[in-house]
């Protein structure tokens, strides 16, 4: 069981949760970066459960405190229970699960490719990663819709700065007149790739976003595709 002990509203539609585990359960959450949790949800009906996972967005080495991300963009019964849960509120949940978390394989580039709260698992792993002083070059590819969905910039942009072999671009697929960033959706920016040669690349998000990138990853040449699968 784990208490919800910070609600943070990043975006119209995404919320972060911060949660500390509480007795009864685990004294510590051990987890592999992008592993997730799947929690229950009480369905509003007939007073049933169902399960949603959840990745776990904080690193892994933080093992009583962890923070997930939501999009309640669907407005479906999962996400739309937990964006009605409060600060102190007790949520169940099981885990860890999964087998999206990072590759040995340490000859490889890494490039991130997400779409909205895709990026959860990624930014546990990018933790993972320059905690563990690594010098691979690691990309972060992600995809957002307007101005006001962004967040986490100045987090990654500090990232950037601190860490030379971490980089980052931020697509909008319908930004408005005066965003000077990237724009498109993210498929757009992987089409634009010169070559997959050398590249190990993790893909979360949407799913159909995973399958198109996968396409036009596999077009391009061969080179390790880590999916997770929604
Ligand atoms: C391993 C894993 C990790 C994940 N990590 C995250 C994460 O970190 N953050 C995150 O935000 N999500 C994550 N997800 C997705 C998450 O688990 C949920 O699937 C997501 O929150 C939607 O669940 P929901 O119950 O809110 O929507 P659901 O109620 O399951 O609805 C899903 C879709 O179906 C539609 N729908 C539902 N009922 C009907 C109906 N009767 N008729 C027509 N349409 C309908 C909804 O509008 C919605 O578009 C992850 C999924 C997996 C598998
Ligand atoms: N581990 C996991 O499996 C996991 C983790 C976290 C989140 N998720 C899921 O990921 C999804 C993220 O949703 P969100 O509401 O946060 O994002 P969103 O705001 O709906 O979308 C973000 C971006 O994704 C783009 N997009 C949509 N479909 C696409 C496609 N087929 N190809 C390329 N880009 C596409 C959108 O482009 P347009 O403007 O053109 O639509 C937009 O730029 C949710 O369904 C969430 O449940 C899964």
């Amino acid at each position: 069981m784990a208490r919800i002990d910070h609600i943070r509203d990043l975006a119209p539609n995404v919320r972060e949760l911060t949660l500390c585990l509480v007795e009864p359960g685990p004294s510590a959450l051990h987890f592999l970066a992008g592993q997730s949790i799947a929690v229950e949800i009480l369905l509003p009906e007939n007073q049933s459960q169902t399960v949603r996972y959840y990745s776990l967005a904080s690193p892994s080495i933080q093992s009583t405190r962890f923070t997930l991300l939501l999009s309640l963009a669907d407005q479906g019964v999962g996400a739309t229970y937990l964006f009605q849960q409060s600060e102190g509120a007790t949520v169940q949940f099981q885990g860890p699960h999964g087998i999206f978390y990072l590759q040995e394989d340490k000859s490889q580039q890494i490039l991130f490719i997400a779409t909205g709260t895709g990026i959860a698992p990624f930014l546990s792993m990018l933790s993972s990663l320059l905690n563990n002083a690594t010098t691979i070059p690691v990309t972060l590819y992600w995809g957002l819709r307007s101005e006001r969905d962004l967040y986490y910039q100045a987090e990654l942009q500090a990232l950037a700065d601190q860490y030379p072999c971490f980089s980052f671009v931020t697509t909008l697929s319908r930004a408005h007149q005066g965003w000077s960033g990237a724009t498109g959706r993210v498929t757009e920016l992987v089409a634009r790739l010169p070559s997959v040669d050398g590249l190990a690349v993790y893909v979360c998000g949407h799913q159909p976003m995973v399958n198109e990138v996968s396409q036009i990853l596999r077009e391009k040449g061969d080179c390790p595709i880590y999916r997770e699968q929604c």
